[in-house]
């Protein structure tokens, strides 16, 4: 009987090596000894050393190495390229900014970047450049996109050998990919007799070309600033206007091109913003001028300066009694760029509120230019508004902004920059605003 025990033992102990065994369990793993095991296995040192490194490493992460838009490669050879770039103060200031803007993804520490990028469409245009100048003094990174329709290259080639600025010749009306955190709108011709030249070229970049940048805004997370026009207010029946007007527009007129192109444009951004949560801001842009408008472009300021810079009779059109405000170029950009940064989304009024008739204007022109000028009347053109008036209230109380520079100071700034290009003794991409020089 014990023989028998024995032997059964010893058949159990050395299977045969034909026959499938499971690698027998080891002793020490089992449900009732975990800490044995762990600490058999030395694993939870390794466990802990883990946790630690992980800690350290999440914790000294840079901020600044934590952006919205990293997630993005960059798209196209157009797009910026992750080039050197410098710390300014200008860029700290943006720092809460863009953490404010929520932090979606992390970018590896080799390709920290610093500053914001910024496309400004149409910016080879009048304020488009001189908008560019303030954003590149302050130390941003500027992508300029323009077809040069009614820009030139000149308004923004003292900025060519600046790493930090771009410039791509492209349509609006075509898609674009680009890597950037805001967008400022601008491309659009602004002057009546440009707008007119090719009106379904205007509704089409007012429409499409404004879609694309608001899908391209939403594609990349960028924050959108649209710059629409005081034109939204048609012949107005309110005076002056405020933002909470409708307007009186007539929907199948001759300007209807540009003033419906930019409501809808406004619609738009609207849409955008409430359906695809973009960060939009609209400013609503009253008559500006300065150096660098097209000469001869059919706006009143620019068309006098011209005439009476050539010795021509200024055209007043109707009898002379529509109003208008001025606004000096640098006043415009400062407001834009305080709602982009602001908190409110607007439509803001930003114009000059000080109101002037064509003849008053004419008035200013002679004593500034030529007081021997004369005044020449001509028929008025359809739909053109009788008066236009900012109320800036809105803008004064939640952007802080008020225009600084009156028609007085700022027409001469204008005037030897027009007489330069007029007469020929134009050094290229010389041109500034002293205003815009002394504020930025
Ligand atoms: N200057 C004003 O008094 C005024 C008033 C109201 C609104 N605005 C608005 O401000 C913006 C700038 O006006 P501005 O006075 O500098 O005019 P502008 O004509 O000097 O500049 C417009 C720029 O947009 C570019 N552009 C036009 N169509 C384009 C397209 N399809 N694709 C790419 N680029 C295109 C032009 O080449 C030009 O560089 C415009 O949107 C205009 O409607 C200006």
């Amino acid at each position: 009987m014990g023989s028998e025990l024995i032997y059964r033992g010893h058949d159990e102990a050395q299977p045969t090596a034909d026959v499938y065994s499971p690698k027998p369990p080891k002793p020490w793993i089992s449900f009732s000894r975990p800490i044995r095991y762990i600490l058999r296995e030395q694993r939870l040192l390794f466990v802990l050393l883990g946790i630690a490194i992980a800690t350290v490493f999440f914790t000294l992460l840079p901020s600044s190495s934590v952006h919205r838009h990293s997630r993005y490669e960059p798209i196209s050879d157009n797009s910026l390229s992750y080039f050197p770039q410098q710390t300014t103060s200008a860029m700290r200031y943006y720092e809460p900014e863009r953490i404010a803007f929520g932090s979606i993804g992390k970018v590896p520490l080799g390709l920290k970047r610093k500053g914001i990028r910024v496309v400004v469409t149409g910016g080879a245009g009048f304020v488009g450049s001189h908008l560019v100048d303030r954003l590149l003094g302050r130390g941003d990174s500027v992508i300029v996109v323009d077809n040069f329709f009614t820009g030139r290259k000149e308004n923004v080639m003292h900025h060519f050998n600046n790493p930090r600025f771009e410039l791509i010749r492209h349509d609006v009306v075509e898609p674009l990919l680009l890597e950037v955190d805001q967008i400022y709108h601008l491309a659009c011709p602004a002057s009546p007799v440009h707008y007119k030249h090719n009106p379904i070229k205007t509704i089409k970049t007012n429409v499409v070309g404004t879609l694309n940048m608001l899908g391209l805004a939403k594609r990349v997370g960028a924050r959108f600033l649209l710059t629409s026009t005081s034109e939204v207010y048609g012949d107005p029946l309110q005076h002056p206007q405020v933002e909470t007007y409708w307007g009186n527009v007539n929907p199948i007129g001759v300007r209807s091109c540009y003033d419906e192109g930019k409501r809808t444009a406004e619609t738009l951004a609207m849409d955008y913003h409430r359906g695809a949560s973009v960060e939009v801001r609209i400013a609503r842009i009253f008559n500006t001028y300065g150096p660098r408008m097209c000469i001869d472009d059919g706006r009143v300021v620019s068309n006098f300066v011209a005439q009476a810079l050539r010795k021509e009779p200024l055209t007043v059109y109707g009898d002379g009694k529509q109003t208008r405000s001025f606004q000096y170029v640098s006043d415009l950009v400062e407001g834009l760029m305080r709602l982009m940064e602001g908190e409110h989304v607007g439509p803001f009024n930003l114009g000059n509120p000080g109101e002037f008739t064509m003849l008053e204007l004419a008035q200013v022109v002679q004593e500034t230019i030529d007081p021997n000028a004369k005044i020449e009347f001509k028929q008025n053109t359809p739909d053109d508004p009788h008066k236009r008036k900012p109320d800036i209230a809105k803008a004064k109380e939640l952007l802080g902004w008020e225009p600084k520079v009156s028609l007085r100071k700022g027409l001469p700034l204008m005037v030897s920059d027009f007489q330069q290009r007029i007469f020929g003794d134009h050094k290229e991409g010389s041109t500034t605003t002293e205003a815009t020089v002394s504020k930025s």
